[in-house]
């Protein structure tokens, strides 16, 4: 059997919601990690216990599927971190597109910048270290997004959602991850700010009219949104 992830990962990115065996059997019958990703993978897991923030690599393989689908003139990722969502996505982008990354983390976007130049993504990526908030606030007030992908800091989920939104372009789409919290999203026994702000924005989703949305058990969970 192929081995997916390195040995701290095995134990960091299984699924919560699948059996190992199944989990196993899906990534040999999807696209493997191709070398540029394999490094990734094992540079971020140097960096300890925040590696579980790294997305995982069918959940890449997915986002790189569905940009391909849209083709997005402007895709935006909340949460760059270590870079392998923003590579993901990059590399779905057509010849005209691109990607504008968020992030505070100067030290994990290095990081990022360095796998963005060995995948060959330079030219299509632009980072802003700030509050994603203020980088939103900051576009020019005609720009319209493609593309969102929504991955920091789970308080602002709401805001961020609200930001791009506003935004979205009429065939645009916004992912959220983390939408299942490791499935904390349905034990009444959690009570945390993170879990509680989840709980919140997956109801301020499911009420919203301007919006369908279709929540997947991919990874961490992922919601698919778009406007009606
Ligand atoms: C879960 S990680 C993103 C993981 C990334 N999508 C990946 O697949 O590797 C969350 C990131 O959000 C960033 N972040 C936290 N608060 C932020 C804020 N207010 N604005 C922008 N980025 C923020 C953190 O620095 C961190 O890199």
């Amino acid at each position: 059997m192929k081995k997916f992830f390195t040995k701290q990962k095995a134990e960091e990115k299984r699924s919560f919601f699948l059996e190992d065996e199944l989990l196993d059997y899906i990534m040999s019958n999807s696209a493997p990690a191709d070398q540029v990703q394999e490094a990734l993978i094992e540079e971020t897991a140097e960096l300890g216990w925040v590696a579980r923030m790294q997305i995982s690599v069918d959940q890449g393989n997915f986002l790189t599927m569905l940009v391909k689908a849209i083709g997005p003139k402007f895709a935006v990722e909340i949460g760059t971190f270590t870079g392998f969502s923003s590579i993901s996505i990059a590399r779905g982008l057509p010849e005209n597109g691109s990607l504008l990354c968020c992030d505070v983390s100067e030290k994990w976007t290095a990081i990022a910048r360095k796998y963005w130049e060995r995948a060959g993504l330079n030219d299509r990526i632009e980072l802003v270290l700030a509050p994603a908030l203020e980088t939103l606030d900051n576009l020019p007030k005609d720009t319209e997004i493609d593309f969102a992908f929504i991955d920091a800091d789970k308080g602002n989920y709401k805001n961020y959602y609200e930001a791009v939104l506003s935004r979205l372009s009429s065939h645009g789409m916004i992912v959220i991850d983390n939408v299942l919290w490791s499935g904390r999203v349905i034990d009444e026994t959690v009570d945390d700010e993170d879990t509680h702000a989840i709980k919140d924005f997956n109801s301020h989703v499911r009420n919203d009219d301007r919006v369908t949305c279709t929540m997947l058990s991919i990874g961490d969970g992922v919601s698919l949104i778009q406007k009606k």
